[in-house]
């Protein structure tokens, strides 16, 4: 069956390989409290720049939130002279707290997600009782992508790829030839990423990273967590298309789609909730936005007993 999305995305990344000197600058800051992989992608043409999913710091015991992870990104784009066109999140995380509004207040661009984020803002609306105030149209965000969106970033093309599994909404987007790839697949001898949170699904996981394997395999690809792996003990968060599909311990080319949902469910019945999940959840639904202060001017995090 023709995919036109990945087609172009194809397209893309070959014309890219073609000019190697045109291809995009990525760094990354890696947040060990959440092992999150942040990455700013930017077009050395241009100098046009994307901050792909941002922590912001949350202590739990306390409530506080702080920036100060955030703030390296701020200094980086600053000294690197980058002009931030993007703020894009994968998904809506349930791990980390993103940052986007922030870092948008400081250094400017467009908050984007996955369109799919409606369902993601009505299932968790529902669990937390977000009340009639809490929109879930995606309307906290700047920009919603759909699968095969083409859109920029300097002289840069860039394609949006609707991944779902990890939760409904996933994305991934390949900016020349780069993907980053969110909650899909990890590093290879880590595998890949859970699928049993509310709307996720082990089988759409499978069939989402399929797709993402039939980019050429010099697709460099950047993941959004690492936690390190049996036999390595350094953190890493890129790859390519060819090595995930001759080792993904999970999803190398030959295992079919049955083994896989069979191996992705009974490993996620072993796993806990994300330590974050209660915050992140109602933080990342509304764009990185605290719920709306209460009539005394605080803004509460909330935790429904016995749901989740
Ligand atoms: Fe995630």
């Amino acid at each position: 069956m023709p995919d036109p999305a990945i087609a172009a995305a194809t397209r893309q990344v070959l014309d890219m390989l073609d000019n190697p000197a045109g291809r995009p600058c990525v760094h990354s800051f890696f947040d060990e409290k959440t092992f999150t992989a942040t990455h700013v992608v930017h077009d050395p043409a241009t100098r046009a720049a994307a901050i792909i999913d941002s922590v912001m710091d949350y202590d739990p015991a306390s409530g506080r939130t702080s920036y100060a992870s955030a703030q390296k990104i701020v200094d980086y784009v600053r000294e690197n002279r980058l002009d931030v066109i993007w703020q894009l999140e994968t998904h809506a995380h349930a791990d980390h707290l993103s940052a986007a509004p922030w870092l948008k207040s400081q250094l400017g661009g467009q908050i984007g997600i996955g369109a799919d984020i409606v369902q993601v803002q009505q299932t968790f609306g529902t669990i937390f009782n977000a009340g009639t105030h809490f929109t879930r149209d995606g309307s906290q965000f700047d920009h919603l992508f759909t699968d095969g969106e083409q859109f920029s970033l300097g002289t840069l093309r860039a394609t949006a790829l609707h991944v779902p599994g990890h939760t409904p909404a996933d994305m991934a987007f390949v900016i020349g030839d780069a993907a980053f790839i969110g909650d899909t697949l990890f590093m290879p001898d880590y595998g890949t990423a859970r699928a049993d949170f509310p709307g996720g699904s082990a089988r759409m996981l499978y069939r989402s990273i399929r797709r993402l394997l039939s980019l050429p395999p010099a697709t460099r690809l950047f993941l959004c967590h690492d936690y390190k792996a049996p036999g390595r003990d350094s953190y890493a968060w890129e790859t390519t298309i060819g090595a995930e599909r001759a080792a993904n311990v999970h999803v190398h080319d030959g295992i079919s789609e049955d083994a896989f949902v069979d191996m992705r469910t009974k490993r996620d019945a072993g796993l806990s909730l994300p330590n974050l999940i209660m915050p992140s959840v109602q933080v990342n639904m509304r764009a990185g936005h605290l719920p709306e202060a209460e009539e005394n001017g605080v803004s509460y995090i909330k935790i429904p007993i016995n749901t989740l």
